[in-house]
């Protein structure tokens, strides 16, 4: 592949180790997919940082970055980690050794200069690209909703890949970089009414899992809908399939009407979805059966400030059964907002946790023995059987907050 003088003096290792050894990966993964060229990126967002997944391989690896030197040289946003840096995960209980390795894996990215967020959602922390930049990302959820809501130019990035993007500034021009490449590829017709987030979700996983990789064209979905149904929508998407994008007729940028979605393309498959199947996607959510419930999760992905407002009401003079830990996941610019406004105040006034950094998929919950969890997002229940290995109510913002007021579920 064409490298500029520039990176070829990153190949060859004029800039350091860390560099040269990112922009090999750069240029590995370029030629395997046959990319003809390099982009300069806009920003990156690293995941990976998680010790539940990574390990202690992974923390030897986030140290020795910073021993070799290395510093990013694109803007960098982090993903959540297995713990909160507020200490939260003592109070709760969680294990000293994961909390101790996961908070240093935490403090050498910080070290080699990301901004560290922390957060699944960096386009609602300081991380937000435009229409048309270039940009690698790792979180799913996150690819997604850049490529489909805004129109950045963003791959499915691996932990390994965007980190290599981070330390050159370049992440090779293939796939979603690419115009020719972001055209539908399968039509989605709606005829289901979407109620609220948990529709949006249960839409989201119910096509994920039948599209795989494709970019879905949605039809029938209102152009108003709020931003943080659209985040569930695509990270639903992104957890059942392998979903980088869909367009949204008459949202998504890049599909102002079908024709342009699809291009010259013209339209082989298409899926209807009526209200039997977004029923059964409900169904296929919902794991657990007994209506005894421990833990209640919303903020996957992390809360937005409205959301946090929207628990905070739902909660004023209730409180949280004394069985039950609600956990409202959002990132630290969210609960600095939500404090000023006396959000945080009445969530855990009622006895709910406001938590940042951190999430119920990538920390240790399990091990203290929780066995079902309620949640609103059909991220977390398509993955906390196998991280957690709890199984999981699905359901709307209130009916989450009704059980961890109640301690159960009311399977309707
Ligand atoms: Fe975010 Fe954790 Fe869910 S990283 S998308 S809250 S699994």
């Amino acid at each position: 592949m064409y490298l500029t003088r520039q990176e070829e003096k990153m190949y060859d290792g004029e800039f350091g180790v860390p560099v040269q050894k990112a922009m090999k990966i750069l240029v590995a993964l370029g030629d395997v997919y046959e990319a003809e060229k390099m982009v300069r990126i806009r920003s990156a967002h690293v995941a990976g940082l998680s010790y539940k997944s990574h390990g202690d391989a992974g923390l030897k690896f986030a140290e020795d970055m910073v021993k070799a030197g290395a510093r990013v040289r694109a803007f960098t946003t982090t993903n959540p980690l297995g713990v909160d840096r507020e200490g939260m995960w003592e109070a709760l209980g969680l294990p000293r050794d994961f909390a101790t390795r996961q908070l240093r894996i935490g403090k050498a990215y910080e070290q080699i200069d990301c901004a560290c967020s922390f957060s699944c959602v960096p386009y609602l922390c300081g991380n937000l690209p435009r229409f048309g930049e270039h940009i690698s990302w790792a979180e799913s959820s996150a690819v997604v909703f850049t490529n489909s809501v805004i129109g950045a130019r963003d791959n499915r990035e691996g932990g390994l890949s965007a980190l290599a993007a981070a330390l050159t500034g370049r992440t090779p021009a293939y796939d979603l970089h690419l115009d020719e490449n972001r055209l539908g590829e399968i039509l989605i017709d709606v005829h289901a009414t979407l109620k609220g987030i948990q529709d949006f979700g249960a839409l989201g996983a119910y096509v994920g899992q039948l599209v795989g990789d494709k970019i879905p064209v949605f039809k029938g979905i209102p152009r108003n809908a709020p931003l943080e149904y659209l985040i569930e929508f695509g990270a639903a998407q992104a957890a059942t399939g392998s979903v980088r994008m869909y367009h949204i007729i008459g949202l998504t940028p890049e599909a102002p009407n079908i024709e342009t979605a699809f291009g010259e393309e013209t339209i082989k498959d298409k899926i209807e979805i009526n209200s039997t199947e977004l029923k059964r996607a409900h169904e296929m959510l919902t794991t657990a059966t007994d209506q005894k419930v421990e833990l209640v999760v919303i903020g996957c992905p992390h809360c937005s400030l409205r959301q946090t407002r929207e628990i905070a009401k739902l909660l004023s003079g209730k409180k949280v059964h004394k069985e039950v830990l609600l956990f409202v996941h959002t990132s630290k610019t969210t609960k600095t907002f939500a404090e000023q406004m006396g959000y945080t105040q009445m969530i855990e006034g009622a006895g709910g946790h406001v938590t940042t950094d951190m999430c119920t998929i990538l920390g240790p919950f399990e091990a203290l023995g929780f066995k079902r969890v309620g949640t609103n997002s059909a991220k977390l229940a398509t993955h906390t059987p196998s991280f957690n290995r709890f199984k999981a109510f699905f359901g709307s913002t209130r009916k989450c907050i009704e059980a961890a007021i109640r301690g159960t579920w009311i399977i309707s």
